[in-house]
């Protein structure tokens, strides 16, 4: 019985985590994925990308910022405040893409959150 308890446990925790894990996927998709490369690549995707792919932002904030609160500090400012001078991609990358615009509006902190930690730690 005890095994059973343990093992139904385990299957919960784990449906828990793949339900939470889709539903930021989904936000990633919704919020960045109009302009950035995320989730599974596509050609459709690579002809609307207009920002730089979602695996390489991440790549370069976990190359030139150590530690994970501070990775998605970073991730959280910059969406909320982009500018320029924080970026971490060469100034180029606005002559082929343009600027962010704040997604003040769009999306909550809070989730701003959770995508950034997602997006940091796991997937792209
Ligand atoms: C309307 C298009 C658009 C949307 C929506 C968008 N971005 Fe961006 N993003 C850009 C562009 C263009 C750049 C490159 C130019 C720049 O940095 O301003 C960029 C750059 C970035 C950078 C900085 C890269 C660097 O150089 O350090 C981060 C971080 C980022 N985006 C994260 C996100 C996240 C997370 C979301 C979703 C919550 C998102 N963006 C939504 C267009 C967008």
């Amino acid at each position: 019985m005890r095994f059973f308890t343990i093992w139904i446990f385990a299957l919960l925790t784990f449906s828990a985590q793949v339900f939470a894990e889709d539903n930021l996927q989904e936000m990633v998709d919704k919020n960045c994925g109009a302009c950035h490369l995320t989730g599974q690549v596509s050609k459709e995707k690579l002809e609307r990308m207009s920002a730089p792919p979602m695996w390489g932002i991440a790549k370069k904030i976990k190359t030139y910022i150590q530690g994970e609160q501070k990775q998605i500090n970073f991730m959280v400012n910059f969406v909320l405040n982009p500018e320029p001078k924080k970026m971490l991609f060469p100034q180029e990358t606005i002559k082929r893409f343009g600027y962010m615009p704040s997604q003040k509006e769009a999306i909550s902190k809070v989730d701003l959150q959770a995508i950034s930690k997602y997006l940091l730690t796991k997937h792209y």
